[in-house]
């Protein structure tokens, strides 16, 4: 739209709903104060009119119309209505203020509706609506007209609906497919066929209204405008009565994304599209599915090795939208079980761990290990097993192969372990204990055999959920002096989803420094 709030040949119109059909969202609803936050962020996002509610339906209503009528002065500010004249009065009191005021007035057609909701006649219907239009003329120049279930009314009966609300005045004509019930094809030609039929269709913008009850809200939206609607009705993130409406975010990158195919654009800022969305979330309690297009927290996270793979050398390999131009966080990676080696190494290296080949081998299959326990494996999950794995400046003289502890409340701790030894040779024992720690550690003495005292044992979940990888800190006081002196102490620490398995790694470990120690001593 320019600056007088004409149309321009390639524009489509964006008129969003949030804060009238998106509120009527079960639960979602808003106070006056947090109508004009959206309000205000949806003005700096650049859409063109808002329905800023139903004025005659409440008076929290009625005062956030005005609100906003007074303190949002880029946008044409509408107001909705029934088709009579108390809805109509209230409507015009509420947008007396705005700079650019429009009455959205109008009346069901399908006749489903005309006889069971109205309890008319379709002549008596057509004769109401034309009333309509002519009363809110009096108030206002812009005068838009919604046919209630259009989707599912007789087109003869529409197209003169349309011309005789056109006649009367109605700048904007809605085309609502209220249920939701038409499919891309059937809408497309609805619009195609009012375009064709309706003599005085030149003489208002055709808009196109449609809800998601079969998931088709936004590719039926997009028919609509390839046939000739110029003006769409959207929400943000899609909320919206039932299954909700066409979303803002999908229509207006749809449309930018595919231009080679609209050739039309909107105004909107499309960087702001993303903290409007977290906006609305947050205001209305209405969480983003992690899966939504545009702003779900998935859209932009890639978790297969093979897209990860195709991301890193080149992010359009499997990005259409730069997240950076919906005002996203950038790409991530999810590292998990199907993530490959180049995905992981790249993670890595963000972290700032440039790994030997060996070492990352390493980090490599433990971190497999890890992901085929946890969903996702973060940042502080990395960091344990790159600390656990690669951060191991001295050779291990034992390894542990297998452990398995017993315990319980009326049982005798007990600990089995198979750790292979320097030779090779893989030895076998068991011991029991006070505690599951304390059998781990005798039973690991039983194969070591390298005397000391456990003076320390620390656990920490490092990373939180049920699924945590558990961190544990064990130091060791050898029962003798190293190299003369004091009797040194060595610490070790282990990291597993497993508590058992880290307490052994981390003993392991504290006494393989001690062992490595003990022979540097002796050279
Ligand atoms: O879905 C619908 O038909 C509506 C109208 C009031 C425009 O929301
Ligand atoms: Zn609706």
């Amino acid at each position: 739209m320019d600056a007088s709030g004409i149309s321009t040949p390639n524009a489509v119109m964006v008129f969003d709903t949030t804060l009238r059909d998106g509120e009527q969202s079960p639960g979602a609803a808003l106070s006056v104060d947090e109508k004009l936050e959206v309000g205000r962020a949806l003005e700096e996002m650049g859409v063109d009119i808002i329905e800023a509610g139903f004025p005659i339906s409440s008076p929290g209503d009625l005062r956030a119309v005005q609100q906003i009528s007074r303190k949002i002065r880029n946008c044409v500010i509408c107001g909705l209505t029934r088709a009579n004249h108390e809805d109509i009065d209230a409507a015009a009191e509420a947008l007396e203020e705005a700079a650019r005021p429009r009455i959205h007035t109008g009346l069901g057609v399908s006749d489903l509706h005309i006889r069971h909701k109205l309890r008319t006649t379709r002549e008596k219907a057509l004769e109401w609506g034309v009333d309509a239009v002519k009363y809110a003329k009096k108030y206002v120049e812009d005068v838009q007209y919604y046919t209630e279930d259009a989707g599912r009314a007789d087109q003869t009966y529409l197209y003169r609906v349309l011309e005789a609300v056109i006649v009367a005045g109605a700048t904007v004509v809605n085309i609502p497919d209220t249920t939701g019930y038409t499919t891309p094809d059937e809408f497309g030609a609805l619009i195609k066929g009012i375009v064709e039929n309706v003599p005085n269709i030149h003489k208002a913008t055709i808009s196109v209204h449609c809800h998601n009850d079969l998931g088709m809200a936004t590719a039926n939206t997009l028919a609509g405008v390839l046939n000739g609607a110029r003006q769409v009705e959207v929400t943000v993130n899609g909320i919206g009565e039932r299954a909700g409406n066409s979303s803002l975010e999908e229509i207006v990158m749809a449309l930018k994304t595919r231009r080679d195919l609209f050739r039309l654009d909107t105004s909107i800022d499309t960087h702001r599209i993303y903290p409007v969305s977290r906006l609305v979330s947050q205001l209305t309690g209405m969480a983003v599915q992690p899966n939504k297009a545009i702003v779900g927290a998935n859209a932009f996270a890639h978790s297969s090795g093979i897209h990860q793979d195709g991301v890193l050398k080149e992010r359009t390999t499997y990005e259409i939208i730069n997240p950076h131009d919906v005002g996203a966080p950038k790409s991530a990676i999810i590292l998990s079980a199907r993530s490959g080696r180049h995905g992981l190494r790249h993670r890595l290296a963000e972290l700032g761990y440039s790994l030997q080949d060996g070492q990352f081998e390493k980090v490599y299959q433990r971190f497999i290990k890890v992901a085929d326990k946890k969903k996702a494996v973060d940042t502080r999950d990395l960091e344990a097993i790159v600390a656990d794995e690669a951060q191991v400046f001295f050779e291990e003289t034992y390894q542990l192969e297998h452990i398995q502890v017993t315990c319980g409340s009326h049982s005798i701790p007990t600990a089995t372990v198979r750790i292979r030894g320097p030779d090779g040779h893989v030895s076998c024992d068991a011991d029991h204990g006070t505690g599951p720690v304390d059998a781990i550690c005798r039973a690991i003495n039983r194969v070591v055999g390298e005397r000391n005292e456990l003076i320390e044992f620390s656990i920490q979940a490092v990373t939180e959920g049920i699924d945590a990888v558990g961190r544990v800190t064990i130091r060791i006081q050898a029962d003798e002096p190293v190299n003369g002196g004091e009797r040194r102490v060595f610490s070790g620490h282990g990291a597993d989803t497993d508590i058992v398995v880290a307490s052994a790694k981390a003993y392991l470990f504290a006494l393989n420094r001690l062992i490595a120690a003990r022979r540097e001593a002796a050279t």
